[in-house]
């Protein structure tokens, strides 16, 4: 078994949500990294934010379209301060303040960086750029133009003139809480990143291609990055298929991206997530080898169509974790329970398969609950009919289904229903080899946030979770283990945080 193969198997066996193998020791609050990533003294570029972007900017690739995306998926859009069963009223604190964003992160760590690489762009000098959340600002890394760097990246099919996003991981952010666990945390965030970018993308007219394989360490020599401290884990191509001419390999860079402030007096990335990282490291690009769709046989149930939804400047704003304000009231109607679905499995373009496809090194799995019409019970979606299979009876009513989800901030008797996202371990290990775990988890978090998206829009109340007892969770649905398991829970129901409960403060 590789590496990568007893992670796998490590988070699949755990008996508890962090359990011997992944954590040792208590979490050093007192010295946690920083939130954010700020450059001091480097050279940088305001960006408008919150009532600046009251119009939204004409289709295309632009910086006002740019701005616009980043401040969606990466801006502090918000204050938390909801009262719900995860928090106490520490959060009214100010010295203690946590902001919201458009993107889901486990733990609300936010260890995705976004580095717009930019060659031509009207009103920004051509350049590597980091989106600094904290000041609403670019950060230059590097000057000049930088994209010709990416054509040994793949195979020299950078073109000049486009621009690119780069999500790279800064583990410590997340790995001082999470330790060893947190790899399968960090590479589940990058995947919510590209959900939320993709739709924001797409909602400006621009198009993209994800590239989930490149040479890891040219990229990161690039940048200047070093990869035991910040990974590039995805890159996003704008526009790819406006001309531009091939470049040719633009050669190595001896700079260093400067360094961010450090809050922590210790930094120690534990040599486990260094490991795990190596063995998922690329420095040539194999030709894509695509997954075909599979699902276990069962007697199929036709969804409803599902319904068109609209595109709503205050979506992110809206979108939240409902941390168990939950109430399985009114339930999730099956055209509802279509329309996540659909949303969730929607194409999109990468590098693994040849043509826009849905995600497919991971399939769903759908608990219903509280689905008028629908038999409690496990169902597998597919996608190619819009349909619900059968997978397992209804479960022992005396079993209770809390034995599922080890934390206690979720009733799970109170959630309508439960989308699991399954990861084709096997196939997509035999497709992918290594990268393959990487690959795996950006398409489950990419679910996770295009669930809480489409969530947001037709009023529902969603929360993902990674604490799931995942033994528990394979078996209710009736995995074939080790072939397959579950990697993200999200937990839907019928209705939002009940009036009255939710105290907003958007300034
Ligand atoms: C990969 C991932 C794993 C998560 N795991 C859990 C979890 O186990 N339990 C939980 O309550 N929330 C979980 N969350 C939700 C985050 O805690 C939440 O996104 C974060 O605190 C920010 O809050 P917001 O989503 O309301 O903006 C997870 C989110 C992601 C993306």
């Amino acid at each position: 078994m590789s590496l990568i193969q007893q992670y796998q198997a490590s988070f699949r066996d755990r008996n508890a949500y962090l359990s011997q193998e992944f954590t040792s020791g208590p979490v050093d609050w007192d010295d946690a990294p920083f939130k954010h990533t700020v450059r001091p003294g480097t050279f940088e570029v305001p960006l408008p934010a919150g009532a600046q972007l009251a119009e939204r900017p004409a289709p295309g690739v632009s910086l006002a379209a740019l701005a616009w995306a980043l401040w969606h998926a990466n801006g502090l859009l918000r204050r938390k301060l909801d009262v719900d069963w995860t928090k106490s009223a520490s959060v009214l604190n100010h010295g203690r303040a946590s902001y919201a964003r458009g993107t889901a992160s486990g733990g609300g760590l936010y260890p995705v960086e976004l580095y717009l690489f930019a060659d031509g762009l009207a009103g920004l000098p051509s350049g590597i750029y980091h989106h600094c959340e904290a000041r609403s600002v670019l950060q230059r890394l590097r000057a000049g133009r930088c994209t010709p760097a990416l054509a040994a990246c793949w195979h020299g099919s950078a073109r000049a003139g486009a621009s690119y996003l780069v999500l790279t991981v800064r583990f410590w952010k997340n790995v001082f809480k999470y330790k060893n666990f947190g790899y399968q945390v960090v590479t589940e965030d990058v995947g919510a990143m590209l959900g939320t970018l993709l739709q924001v993308l797409g909602e400006l007219g621009i198009g993209a291609q994800v590239r989930y394989r490149f040479a890891d360490r040219r990229l990161a020599a690039a940048m200047g990055l070093d990869l035991d401290d910040e990974a590039p884990m995805a890159v996003l191509e704008l526009a790819p298929d406006s001309g531009g001419a091939v470049l040719a390999d633009g050669g190595a860079w001896q700079g260093r991206a400067a360094a961010p402030l450090e809050r922590s007096r210790r930094v120690a990335v534990p040599e486990l997530i260094r490991q795990l990282h190596a063995a998922t490291l690329l420095d040539d690009v194999p030709p894509p080898r695509a997954l075909e769709p599979w699902l276990p046989a069962g007697r199929r149930t036709a969804l409803p169509a599902p319904a068109p939804l609209a595109t709503d400047t205050e979506l992110f704003m809206r979108r939240r974790s409902s941390m168990g304000r939950q109430d399985a009231g009114a339930g999730v109607s099956p055209e509802q329970l279509a329309t996540l679905l659909a949303a969730a499995m929607a194409p999109y373009r990468s590098d693994v398969v040849a043509q826009p496809a849905g995600p497919r090194a991971v399939r769903l799995a759908v608990f219903a609950q509280h689905v008028p019409g629908l038999a409690v019970g496990a169902y597998a979606y597919d996608p190619a009919a819009h349909a619900l299979q059968e997978e397992g009876g209804a479960p022992d009513p005396a079993a209770g289904l809390q034995r599922i989800y080890y934390l206690e901030n979720y009733n799970i008797a109170e959630t309508a229903l439960l989308v699991a996202v399954v990861a084709r371990h096997e196939e997509a290990y035999a497709a992918w080899g290594e990268r393959s775990l990487r690959i795996c988890n950006a398409e489950a978090g990419m679910i996770a946030q295009r669930t809480y998206l489409a969530a947001a829009r037709l009023g529902l109340s969603c929360g993902a979770a990674l604490g799931f007892n995942c033994a528990e969770a394979d078996s209710l649905f009736q995995l074939q283990r080790p072939a397959e398991s579950i990697v993200m829970m999200l937990m839907i129901s019928g209705q939002g945080a009940p009036s009255g409960f939710t105290a907003r403060f958007d300034g």
